[in-house]
């Protein structure tokens, strides 16, 4: 699997934890920065990670800001993307057996490094479970056509 990574300031502190626990699983991992401290605007990492996963280069992502959440909404603007905000393995897991989220949301204000690796495990490992849940999937991409142009 090749993963896409981004992440802002605020989410820098997890991309450690992140990388090395993708390639231990045996992932790709494709950095799209940011590489430093500096501040910079959460959206464009979201938007460089979530083209990137909707035009098959990389099969999924895994972004992180502050809480996770601005960079999720940026990147959720992308038709194909299905984005969760994840703070434990619980929610890591069950947005892949049930959403399929093709991205997962981190929070380097939220959650720990060691958190970050049980969750990016726990996310990665799963499975989607298809059946009723493919109906649902369906419906948010018929939203998702309904209002683009
Ligand atoms: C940046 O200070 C912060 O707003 C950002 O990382 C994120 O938390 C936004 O949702």
């Amino acid at each position: 699997m090749k993963i896409a990574i981004g992440c802002d300031h605020g989410g820098i502190v997890l991309k450690d934890a992140v990388t090395s626990t993708l390639e231990a699983l045996g992932a790709e991992v494709v950095d799209l920065g940011t590489n430093s401290t500096d501040s910079v605007d959460y959206p464009t990492y979201g938007l460089k990670v979530a083209e990137t996963v909707a035009s098959g280069q990389c099969d999924a992502g895994v972004i992180m800001c502050g809480t996770g959440i601005g960079i999720s909404i940026s990147a959720n603007k992308v038709p194909g993307i299905r984005c969760a905000v994840v703070t434990n393995t619980y929610m890591a897991q069950l947005t892949k057996n049930h959403n399929n989220a093709n991205i997962i949301s981190l929070g380097g204000r939220v959650i720990t490094p060691d958190e970050a690796k049980d969750i990016v495990t726990a996310w990665y490992t799963a499975e989607y479970e298809g059946g009723r849940h493919q109906r649902r999937l369906d419906m948010i991409t018929d939203i998702e056509k309904k209002y683009s142009k």
